[in-house]
């Protein structure tokens, strides 16, 4: 079966191919031609992760999986959440995002965060989606080089490495997305 995933972040795909068995196809927006970007208007990680695959859906009419993930701060109610990407104002600017959230974390001794992904699998005859969470903390400073995002400052926890410290793999083990790709994968195999 030939399912879009609502992406062109070629990660993301390797991700989930990984966890599915044969019989599955997951391909990127760009296969099926799609180039554009799709307004993310929603308020939660839920909307526009179904915003989304629902735009795709229309489209292609061939079943399709959107995700959209971000950051939760406790002591922030939340924050930045569904604006993760753009918490300093520019999409992306992960170096502002960074510096905002340190900013904004100064002199709390509350720190508890989690990091949320909410996958939207969309075909004709069905809706389904599947969260996935991990929880940590965010550290003072930045430490490490790989990953991206906030992966310098979030220590998950029972670890004493940020995710920017840990290999690909070792993040791929334990991190929000993987667990919500694993429930998805887990309802796929099922389909079968
Ligand atoms: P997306 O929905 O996967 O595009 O994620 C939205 C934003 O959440 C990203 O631009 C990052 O700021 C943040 N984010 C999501 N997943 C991660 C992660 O694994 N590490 C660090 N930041 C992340």
């Amino acid at each position: 079966m030939d399912i879009c995933f609502a992406t062109n972040n070629k990660n993301k795909i390797e991700e989930i191919g990984a966890l599915i068995h044969q019989g599955f196809s997951i391909r990127p927006m760009s296969f099926y031609n799609l180039h554009e970007d799709i307004p993310e208007t929603g308020t939660t990680m839920e909307e526009n992760s179904r915003i989304k695959a629902v735009t795709v859906h229309n489209k292609l009419r061939i079943p399709v999986i959107a995700d959209d993930s971000g950051l939760e701060v406790e002591a922030l109610y939340g924050a930045p959440g569904v604006y993760s990407a753009r918490f300093a104002g520019e999409h992306g600017n992960h170096t502002a995002n960074n510096q905002l959230l340190l900013q904004k974390l100064e002199g709390i001794e509350h720190r508890n965060a989690r990091f949320r992904t909410v996958i939207t699998y969309i075909s004709d005859n069905t809706e389904i989606q599947f969260e996935g969470i991990v929880e940590g903390e965010i550290i003072s400073k930045e430490r490490g080089s790989k990953g991206f995002g906030y992966d310098p400052l979030f220590v998950p926890k029972g670890f004493d490495r940020t995710f920017a410290e840990m290999s690909l793999e070792e993040k791929n083990g334990l991190s929000h997305r993987s667990r919500a790709f694993e429930k998805l994968a887990h309802y796929l195999n099922e389909q079968k």
